[in-house]
Order: structure tokens, then sequence, then C-alpha cells
């Protein structure tokens, strides 16, 4: 049922190494999602852990994990476990799962410019952010920035629901700007390491 979008998003990937989708999947999933994004009561701090404490001076958003418990949450992973296989299928990925939170911005949260994953390290492979907000605005901050390995930047992306961001986790270093209004995403992330759940 996504065989176009898996294709266009295999594509990309090979040729740019990411890609930004506008009205990527059905906007009443998108819908559905926000509702259970904002009703979760499972967000923690997300942080950056350093040995012992979460540094907020680097990321504030709070996060809440995915799993298939809900009707809305069951379709976005069907979805992405049909990308999963499709890019296992053409890319010879090698992904063994996928692992995705709700995130939470509220007002002045930020995430500093970081990469999802190291050289090497070989575990997160390919990110998603697919975001869930309503009618966003230049004036309402929370841009995703996207760089290159240089650090030239090549594209801001602003939050609107059901725009999907998908790219190779270790090439592309990105940040969140401060958010003026609360934001919802979910930031999802295909590994090949053995699935740790
Ligand atoms: C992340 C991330 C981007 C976003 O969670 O690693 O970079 O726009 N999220 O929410
Ligand atoms: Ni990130």
């Amino acid at each position: 049922m996504y065989e176009k979008l898996y294709e266009q998003i295999t594509d990309a990937l090979v040729t740019d190494g990411y890609i930004v989708i506008d009205n990527a999947l059905n906007a009443l999933l998108c819908t559905e999602l926000l509702q259970l994004a904002k009703c979760s009561n499972k967000y923690k701090n997300a942080g950056v852990s350093t040995a012992s404490a979460i540094d907020k001076s680097r990321r504030r958003d709070k996060i809440s994990w995915i799993d298939a418990d809900a009707e809305a949450t069951k379709k976005y992973l069907a979805f992405t476990t049909g990308l999963q296989n499709y890019l296992n299928r053409h890319l010879y990925l090698g992904l063994r799962y996928y692992e995705a939170h709700f995130a939470c911005y509220e007002v002045g949260d930020f995430y500093e410019k970081h990469l999802d994953a190291f050289k090497n390290s070989k575990n997160r492979v390919v990110t998603t952010v697919y975001y869930l907000n309503d009618s966003w605005g230049d004036a309402d901050g929370g841009k995703l920035v996207i760089y290159d390995k240089e650090g030239k930047e090549l594209q801001k992306v602003t939050p609107n629901a059901n725009t999907l961001v998908v790219f190779m986790s270790e090439n592309f270093p990105h940040e969140v700007l401060p958010a003026k209004k609360t934001r919802y995403s979910i930031a999802g992330w295909f590994r090949v390491d053995k699935d740790k759940k």
C-alpha cells in the first residue's frame, strides 16, 4: 500500500542520503497519532545522559516510547515495518528492528546539533522523524535544521502535520531550534544490532 512512498524514500537515500516529504501518510492517521501523543502519560525527560545526570543544556524534549498498543501506533508501525523490509530488499541494509518515541517540545525546548549515530557504531542506521503539528507557522520556531558532514546547512524543515523526514543516521548532523509553542513528533531509528526488547 505504501510501495510508491517506499520507492521514493529508497531512491532519495541512495542519491542524497536524506528526504523531506510533505503529506507523507494518511492525514487522519496523523491526527490520531497527535491525539495519542497529547494523551500519553509516559513522557520522561529525554536529555543527553552523561555519567549519571541528564544534561538539559543540550536537549530539553520529553519522550514517550511507542509500541503497538493502539490502533494508530499499530498503523504507524506497519508503515515503518514495510519500509524496513523494502530498504533491506533493495539496499541490503540488514535493518533488524525499529524503535520510536513520541517527543514533546514545550515552549523554549530545543535539541542541539547532534548525530543520531556515530561512524562504525552501526546500531542506528536510518532515522525517521514524523511531525504531528497542525498549522505550524514560521513564528512558531521549532524547525529541524539538517546539515551535511561539512556543516553546511541543507534544509530547514517546518514540523507540520504529516511531514516525514528520513536520513542516514551517521551522515547528517541536525538540530531542533527552540519551539515557541508545544511541538509533537515521532522520532524513530532502524537498527542493525539485536533487538534488546
Ligand atoms: C532526535 C531528533 C528531531 C525532531 O530525536 O534525535 O533529532 O525534529 N529529533 O524532533
Ligand atoms: Ni536526532
